[in-house]
């Protein structure tokens, strides 16, 4: 939740947004980019490079000042603050905005909707991923890129190999209907819960497992508390970079153009080293020898992929059938395979 306090920062930021950005290198716009992650994970070394950049295009009349691994904001709170001007970008994961009333990025969290980034990118760079973007403006927001981190892995401390030794097990989830429906069809019980509090969840056994890319087990060191790792490569966390639509608007042209060159070459960047950060964090995994790593037979695959496929239909509604419809039109692929 948001403080007095947040809501005074907001509002001063507010006025002083009614002046104008001014745009010299010894008083520079600031750009307050908060995440959730560790720097050293995709998002966090894109987030680094957008900075970078930034700064260099516009030679310093651009100051970006990135607060990682939820120092300024968790989860929920960073929308809000978003929304309220009290910082200007985020690149919050696509389960992460159904609280604030958008629901449809949501279809991402379909389990087994995504075979592979190279099918990803058909939605993110095709007409579906530009008119997604283009409902964050409601919201007071506009989204300028996706950027990657990979595909989720189930963690626990119990051996999770078929979908019965899901049953009665509690996991920690994102703020997402579709994955609350894709535990509840497995048995399990799932928990909606910040980012910043899941290594103590895990540890303390207030949950017994978790679903995340091998870049944030890593990082967050989960593998420390958790006995077992799935390889199940189950479904996809990528983020939406999103910008204060009032503050982005009101950004002389030319440093606008400028920062959204920095964004483009960012997101490239980060994107082209995803995959990678996720296969070296497991390296790291293994490594630490704290957590075996479960790999399933193609009919343990199948056995999985059945149970979840009545998701699809759970939250149609909620999604939208056309939504899912055209998403798997653009990736040519069916979830079963
Ligand atoms: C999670 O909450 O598990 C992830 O979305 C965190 C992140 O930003 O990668």
């Amino acid at each position: 939740m948001l403080t007095v306090r947040h809501v005074m920062v907001a509002a001063s930021l507010a006025a002083l947004a009614l002046v104008g950005p001014a745009a010299a290198a010894d008083n520079p716009i600031v750009i307050k980019f908060s995440h959730v992650v560790a720097s050293d994970t995709p998002k966090g070394k894109a987030a680094d490079k957008f900075k970078e950049l930034a700064e260099k295009y516009t030679d310093g009349k651009v100051k970006v000042e990135v607060y990682p691994n939820s120092t300024l904001y968790k989860d929920k709170e960073e929308l809000e603050a978003l929304q309220l001007g009290a910082v200007q970008m985020l690149a919050p994961s696509n389960s992460k905005f159904g609280p604030i009333g958008i629901r449809e990025f949501e279809v991402f969290d379909l389990p087994y909707i995504l075979p592979d980034l190279k099918t990803l990118r058909k939605v993110t760079d095709g007409p579906l991923g530009a008119r997604l973007l283009k409902l964050l403006d409601a919201k007071g927001m506009t989204g300028l890129a996706y950027w990657d981190n990979g595909f989720k892995q189930m963690t626990a401390n119990k051996k999770l190999v078929a979908p019965a030794d899901y049953k009665g097990l509690k996991f920690r989830i994102q703020s997402s209907k579709v994955l609350e429906a894709q535990f509840r069809a497995l048995g399990a019980i799932p928990q909606v819960m910040a980012f910043s509090d899941v290594y103590q969840a895990l540890q303390t056994g207030v949950v017994d497992g978790q679903e995340n890319t091998w870049s944030n087990i890593y990082t967050q060191k989960m593998h420390e508390v958790q006995k077992y790792a799935t390889v199940t490569n189950h479904g996809y966390i990528g983020y939406v970079v999103v910008v204060n639509k009032k503050f982005w608007d009101g950004l002389p042209p030319d440093i606008r153009a400028a920062c959204e060159k920095a964004m483009k070459e960012a997101t490239d960047f980060g994107n082209s080293q995803s995959a990678k950060e996720n296969d070296d964090a497991l390296e790291e995994i293994k490594k630490a020898g704290k957590t075996e790593i479960v790999t399933l037979t193609p009919e343990q695959d199948e056995a999985m992929r059945k149970a979840m496929m009545p998701v699809y239909k759970d939250v149609a509604s909620r999604v939208g059938q056309p939504l899912i419809d055209e998403f798997l039109k653009e990736t040519g692929r069916s979830p079963m395979n």
